[in-house]
């Protein structure tokens, strides 16, 4: 696998706070075909009922062409490989907490003999962890989680170098093919973002959940909202670390990863004016704060619309106007929804807003907006620019609507920023290192949805803010034994 190991700018090494992998025992007995120390002895024989096995693989829908080797990768076009290699190189100078994390313990490969999928957006920071995971010997099989997500040079970046990746921009038809194609590999541990392939492993093979699969991860608010659900009907076969739920995730990713790049995305796809104009943003937690602030800081007038008073009021202290999406729909000039919720602008909105809105979204489906509500009443539709569809309505007014309602911010640029997903995927990394390790010590986890371990989010934001050369202060022993005094007063 063709790993590049460009040193991080981490200063000084340091070991992860807690202890995620413990040394593999002498002599373990094997467990469903893996040894505790990771090898395998009966390769795929002993698998439960699979997945695929060797069933032929059936015919993909998409149309163009590929670049295809069955069973190990289907992407784009292989030939874009140096184009991706570079881009991957460049994330990778920016995310020195995972390069670190890699540098630590690649020696000890704590992740061997295990076979991990995963369903996560195909960017170039997305290629760091992937690589990383094969870095610590893990067989990796990855698929996007987004039909327009893809960055096909980063995806044949990935497959030149040895990773089995199922993956394309424009896979509309074949997503869940690819997701297929990750599992026939026979997964022990998955990582989502958005819980398309707990799903798919659940729903389809739920023997094989049960029996096979140490583990999970989740990226998003959304997944994590369904993996709730799923854990409280009793159907989640496996425990799943809420990789979102971390601090060093939430509040930075969430926030101002979203900001930024929601932004981005809008501005690549439209080239408009922010200031001056009225930004109308839908939901108002941790992903809409961060959009409404950064439209705020580029002079945008936001207004929130709000399902949750907290939520709201919080948008009210900002300076901001908070109203129904009914009266916000007639003033505004940007919308863009980040709710996690469908159905959160249509057809009447769609009729009251003003000619030449523009409407997109940053939340993971592509529900929020409906579109097949705006089709009904619209006469005419046509592409304007790339990611910008110009619908004319039947009352004469157009409205445009960016990336096709589907995460503007990766669709239409880039995703987060390298900086920020360093620290959201060294959570991931981790919580993977923490299932491994307690599968090999022959710990049975919950079938749970797992919280995030606090000393983990203080040992990413320790090595982040080390490796940005900052310091902090210590509290003294004076200090420390003030705050813990209940008898101090005035
Ligand atoms: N989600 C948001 N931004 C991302 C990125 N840059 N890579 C992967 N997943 C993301």
């Amino acid at each position: 696998m063709a790993t590049t190991t460009k040193k991080a700018p981490a200063k000084k090494a340091a070991k992860p706070a807690a202890k995620v992998v413990a040394k593999a025992a002498a002599k373990p007995a094997a467990k469903n075909g893996v040894h505790k120390n990771g090898t395998h002895t009966n390769g795929a024989a002993k698998v439960a009922a699979k997945p695929a096995g060797k069933a032929a693989i059936p015919a993909k829908k998409g149309k163009g062409s590929f670049s295809e080797v069955p069973g190990k990768y289907c992407v784009r076009d292989i030939g874009l490989a140096e184009e991706g290699r570079k881009l991957i190189q460049w994330a990778e100078s920016r995310m020195p907490v995972l390069m670190h994390i890699r540098d630590t313990y690649k020696k000890s490969q704590p992740l061997k003999g295990l076979r991990l999928a995963g369903s996560l957006h195909v960017t170039k920071e997305t290629a760091v962890l992937v690589e990383t995971f094969a870095a610590l010997g893990a067989e990796v099989s990855w698929s996007g989680c987004n039909p327009l997500s893809t960055n096909d040079p980063v995806a044949a970046a990935l497959a030149k170098g040895g990773i089995s990746i199922f993956a394309w921009y424009g896979n509309h038809e074949d997503f869940y093919w690819c997701i297929e194609r990750t599992i026939d590999l026979k997964p022990n541990l998955t990582l989502d973002d958005g819980c398309d392939l707990i799903n798919t492993v659940h729903e389809k093979y739920a023997d094989y959940a049960r029996k096979e699969v140490i583990g999970g991860t989740e990226e998003t608010t959304t997944g994590v909202q369904r993996l709730r659900a799923r854990a409280a009907a009793g159907k989640l076969y496996y425990p799943v670390y809420a990789v979102n739920d971390a601090i060093t995730k939430w509040d930075f990713d969430n926030v101002y990863g979203t900001g930024q790049s929601t932004l981005d995305g809008i501005l690549r796809a439209t080239s408009v004016m922010l200031a001056g104009k009225t930004f109308v943003v839908a939901g108002h937690g941790h992903c809409g704060q961060g959009v409404a602030k950064r439209a705020k800081g580029m002079g945008s007038n936001i207004i929130i619309t709000e399902v949750k008073a907290t939520s709201a009021i919080k948008g009210i202290l900002e300076g901001y106007r908070v109203m129904s999406m009914d009266d916000a729909a007639k003033e505004g000039d940007i919308f863009c929804t980040a709710t996690g919720v469908k159905d959160i602008i249509r057809k009447r909105h769609f009729l009251s807003m003003k000619d030449g809105a523009i409407v997109c979204n940053t939340g993971h489906y592509d529900a929020e907006i409906n579109l097949e509500e705006l089709a009904s009443i619209s006469k005419s539709k046509r592409t304007i620019r790339p990611n910008c569809e110009e619908y004319t309505l039947k009352n004469g007014n157009k409205i445009f609507v960016l990336a096709e309602g589907r995460l503007v911010n990766l669709a239409a640029a880039e995703g987060h920023p390298s900086e920020v997903m360093d620290m959201s995927f060294s959570n991931q990394l981790m919580c993977h290192l923490k299932l491994a390790e307690a599968y090999k010590a022959g710990k049975k986890l919950p079938n749970q949805v797992l919280d995030i371990d606090e000393s983990q989010d203080e040992f990413i934001a320790e090595t982040k803010l080390r490796t940005m050369g900052m310091s902090m202060d210590k509290l003294t022993k004076e200090q420390l034994s003030y705050i813990n005094d209940y008898n101090a007063g005035t």
